[in-house]
């Protein structure tokens, strides 16, 4: 690269090369100008972005040592989303080549807030409107930045792409906070500007060939899946779609009289909201032990599992148990901003609420 504050980052296989500053990593390079490699949680906690570094030398930051060792290092890989480069570089990602992954620019935008109510026991639904539309796939994310701070926080689109102007998200309070208790829960207020930059992520809708669904989310990891819902049913008002909404109580619960009119609506969609900790006129149990009661066979269903991890992990198992193709089986997992920071340099997002 001929500019001294820029580096030159050049993928093996394509021979593309951007420029990239040294305070830049790698992989937001590469997804700003259109260059996809593999990647998912952006915060150095999947090694989905692990690539081999062929040429020049690179910074690791704040890669944990969790998902790349010391050994690896040495052997010259580093995580693309956290390295930035020391020199001009030649990369080559390490991983399945992901040629079916979501593909849009990333980019930076400015958004007004339009919306922001509480939809369930500390959960805020905001309503964002973007001064420019954003291409994104049903089930991605953006990372919002908390202002004063510059901290920045995960959090999936609940829209589909059909409205990319008008985003949503279901934002979970996390006691203390930054993004939360401090800003969202407190001070934001409607008409209030923010910035926030994406979309990132792999997690999203991959057409499987009009498979019918099994969508399953704890929590807050509703969101993407409502995205893909909205989307799915935009395109196939037909398409069998089973979506299981896992809750701890009714006071979590939200969405719920949402989901049954597109149930009345929809004669192929089917909703099953499950409590885990309080009995009612509903479903009891952990929403993927609920799943698993209804399905004898999910062999030629396609699963999108959204939540915390342990959901996650279970719903990923319940899958298999029932026969589900691995590649048929799209899982997001996140874990709150608190309990991230508590945890060593980047071992927690991977789509935080
Ligand atoms: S995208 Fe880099 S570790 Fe997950």
């Amino acid at each position: 690269m001929t500019e001294t504050s820029l580096h030159g980052v050049k993928l093996a296989s394509t021979s593309e090369e951007v420029a990239c500053r040294p305070d830049q990593p790698l992989l937001d390079s590469l997804l700003r100008n259109d260059i996809w490699i593999p990647n998912s949680c952006n915060q150095g906690t999947c090694g989905t972005c692990k690539v081999r570094v062929l040429r020049g030398q690179v910074d690791h930051r704040r890669a944990p040592l969790d998902t790349l060792s010391a050994a690896e290092r040495d052997d010259g890989l580093a995580l693309a989303c956290q390295a930035t480069p020391c020199s001009d570089v030649e990369i080559q990602p390490v991983g399945e080549s992901g040629a079916g992954g979501p593909r849009h620019r990333l980019q930076d935008f400015a958004g007004t807030v339009t919306g922001l109510a509480d939809i369930a026991e500390d959960t805020r639904r905001l309503l964002v409107s973007l001064e420019k539309p954003m291409e994104f796939s049903a089930g991605q994310y953006v990372e919002i930045t908390v202002p004063r701070t510059g901290a920045k926080r995960q959090y999936s689109m609940a829209n589909a792409p059909s409205t990319p102007t008008e985003l949503e998200f279901h934002i979970r309070r996390v006691p203390e906070g930054e993004a939360t208790d401090q800003w969202i829960f407190t001070t934001l207020r409607e008409g209030d500007q923010i910035q926030l930059s994406g979309p990132y992520g792999d997690f999203s809708y991959g057409d499987d060939d009009g498979a019918p669904l099994i969508l399953v989310g704890g929590g807050t990891g509703l969101a993407p899946l409502m995205s893909i819902l909205d989307h799915v049913l935009n395109l196939d008002p037909d398409r069998e779609v089973h979506l299981y909404q896992g809750a701890r109580t009714t006071a979590d619960l939200y969405d719920a009289d949402k989901l049954r009119r597109y149930a009345e609506a929809f004669a192929n969609f089917h909703y099953v909201p499950a409590l885990s900790m309080e009995d009612w006129d509903g479903r009891n149990g952990h929403v993927t032990d609920v799943m698993l009661e209804d399905f004898d066979s999910c062999k030629d269903y396609s699963g999108y599992l959204c939540g915390p991890p342990i959901m996650v992990e279970a719903g990923i198992k319940a899958f298999k148990r029932r026969r589900m193709a691995p590649r048929r089986i799209y899982r997001e997992k996140f874990t709150p901003a608190a309990e991230a920071a508590a945890q060593p340099a980047g071992l927690a997002l991977a789509a935080s609420t």
